[in-house]
């Protein structure tokens, strides 16, 4: 019997309606069109607007189409895996909710927090159940409502992020396609550059936590940068280079999408010119987990079998990795 790779079949996204651009940022903070347009390469993001309205509301949309796309029922799911830093609740796991509402009534689930790391996280860990030949049919999802957890009057971050979901269909692959390799990294000492402070164990939710604002993403941005476009880049190469494959071999490199001066630097590195690069950052800033999967969604027409596609993130934890997928269809 040939080797089982866990190979993505299928691949959907979901955005909400409400667009937030940088117009209209302009009336909220001290900000403008042209900062956060040379800064970052944002120019709107999706916002999930109504109360009670969670990330696994993203998460339930992107996993519904998913199925119908592939054309499978979702009780034929073994096991779901949601990355998000933004769950419903601190518990149970928004992966919990997420089967429950699709209807995936033989799936285990759970959440894996990595920030911006987390779907390569999920897939890799995804991937693992297929290839041991235990499982058929993992979803991994990743999703985010960043708008949950930011200050709307701080223009550091309000600027940057934005809500979203997608998700992939991993299956069995006996023709050598799908993930191939995977290099994963973390860094708690991270933490002091990027978190948010209270509603955790250490600090759980206080009147005076909330007046500090203690809720919110706290990031020292050009710290995190420098962090990000060493550590992005660095995984990226070193992935390539252990597999012997050049910028000529890959045919697409799919970024977190934090900032595009980031995804420049780590395009170079690599050796890939900007039509080999997957971009979104304009329309939806950074969904923190939902970036990679979204990117997959938004380019998927554009993907062929065989194809060496190689994803990369870096992000709160820190966290950061990369890995290769051939991809399948
Ligand atoms: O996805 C998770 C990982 N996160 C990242 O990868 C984010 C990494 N960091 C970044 O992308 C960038 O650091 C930012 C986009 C967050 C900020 O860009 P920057 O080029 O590092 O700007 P800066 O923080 O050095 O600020 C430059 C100036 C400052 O003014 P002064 O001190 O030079 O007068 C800021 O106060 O820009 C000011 N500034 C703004 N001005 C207009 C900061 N935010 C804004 C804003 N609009 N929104």
């Amino acid at each position: 019997m040939n080797k089982i790779s866990a190979a993505i079949t299928a691949v959907a996204g979901y955005v909400p309606d409400y667009i937030l651009t940088n117009q209209e940022l302009e009336k909220m903070v001290d900000t403008n069109d042209e900062w956060i347009t040379s800064r970052t390469g944002i120019k709107e993001r999706r916002i999930l607007k109504g109360e009670g309205q969670g990330v696994s509301v993203m998460g339930i949309a992107a996993v519904n189409r998913l199925l119908e796309k592939r054309g499978i029922k979702a009780d034929e799911i073994d096991l779901l895996i949601c990355a998000t830093v933004t769950g419903d609740m601190i518990f149970p796991a928004t992966a919990n909710i997420i089967c429950d509402k699709v209807g995936a009534t033989n799936a285990w689930s759970y959440d894996i927090n990595a920030a911006c790391s987390g779907f390569l996280y999920a897939l890799a860990t995804g991937s693992k159940f297929i290839e041991a030949g235990t499982h058929k049919k993992v979803v991994i999802v990743g999703a985010d409502k960043m708008s949950a957890i930011i200050d709307y009057t701080d223009r550091q971050t309000c600027v940057i992020f934005g809500d979203g979901a997608g998700a992939v269909l991993l299956e069995p692959n006996e023709e050598g396609l799908g993930i191939q390799d995977s290099i994963l990294k973390s860094d708690g000492s991270g933490c002091k550059h990027l978190h948010q402070k209270a509603g955790g164990s250490a600090y759980p939710p206080t009147m005076e936590t909330v007046t500090a604002k203690q809720h919110f993403v706290y990031q020292e941005g050009q710290s995190v940068f420098k962090f990000a476009v060493v550590g992005m880049a660095d995984v990226a190469e070193e992935i390539m280079k252990r597999n012997n494959l050049t910028g000529d071999d890959i045919a697409w490199l799919v970024p977190h999408q934090a900032n595009k001066r980031i995804i420049d630097a780590t395009a170079k590195r690599c050796g890939l010119p900007d039509e080999k690069v997957m971009l979104n950052i304009h329309r939806y800033g950074n969904t923190t987990s939902g970036t990679l999967p979204l990117c997959l969604w938004d380019y998927e027409s554009q993907l062929k079998k065989g194809d060496n596609i190689l994803l990369a993130a870096f992000g709160g934890g820190f966290t950061w990795g990369s890995i290769w997928i051939k991809w399948a269809y």
